[in-house]
């Protein structure tokens, strides 16, 4: 299954369909909850090592969504759009629901989220999209879903994914903060407005990194307190 770009958390149970006639009324105990769960890479966040053949079509070499937009120019709203539409569908959620899955980690760019002047990310369709593709698997499969604010303004870690390579411009930095939080309202707010909050948990940040030393990666030592 190709969407499945990295299966997250814990296999339990093998095999084991765990079938939900609909969404869950109740908020989820982590504690006690047994999580199957699938990450939708690619989807409503681009990276360079997904889809490799869309990647090289459209990128014209660039390493991250970042570079594949200000490449693409006025094209790359339409492409996206295109994305969102097709990479992710009903049939994939399906497939998961089929095989156990119970829990989705949806990664977003923050342009799902918020209009940042200066930004070559595309702020366009992503939350209906995302609406969609949430509704049912929650209202099918009672999946609990993860929504993932995988970069942050002015760039969290300098990967591809945390903004584009080389931006460590999230820290210290009061106008990064300012649409970052933005963006968080706006994800709770999206949350709230769905017709099963509790269905939804928000990851409002992903890998901040600021020490530019790879060998430290994964580590506390990549996140200097001046950082922190
Ligand atoms: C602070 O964040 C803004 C918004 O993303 C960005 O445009 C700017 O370059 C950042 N400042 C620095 C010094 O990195």
């Amino acid at each position: 299954m190709q969407v499945i770009h990295s299966v997250i958390l814990q296999h339990l149970l093998a095999g084991l369909a765990l079938c939900h006639p609909a969404a869950s009324s109740n908020y989820l105990d982590w504690k006690t909850f047994n999580a199957v769960g699938a990450n939708l890479g690619g989807w409503l966040a681009q990276e360079s090592t997904i889809d490799t053949d869309w990647w090289a079509r459209y990128s014209g070499g660039a390493e991250d969504e970042w570079g594949l937009c200000a490449h693409q120019g006025t094209k790359c709203g339409p492409i996206l759009e295109r994305r969102y539409a097709t990479w992710i569908t009903t049939t994939d959620i399906d497939i998961l629901g089929a095989a156990g899955v119970n829990v989705l980690r949806i990664p977003t760019t923050y342009a799902a989220w918020v209009e940042v002047p200066g930004s070559q990310f595309y702020h366009g369709n992503q939350q209906s999209f995302l609406s969609s593709i949430s509704s049912y698997a929650t209202n099918k499969y009672g999946m609990h879903i993860i929504i993932d604010i995988h970069s942050l303004p002015g760039g969290v870690n300098g990967f591809p994914f945390g903004e584009a390579e080389g931006h460590y411009g999230w820290f210290n930095n009061q106008t990064a903060l300012k649409y970052s939080l933005d963006a968080v309202d706006e994800a709770i707010s999206f949350i709230q407005n769905s017709n099963s909050p509790q269905s939804y948990t928000l990851a409002p940040m992903n890998e901040p990194v600021d020490v530019e030393d790879l060998s430290v990666f994964g580590t506390p030592y990549s996140l200097t307190d001046d950082g922190a």
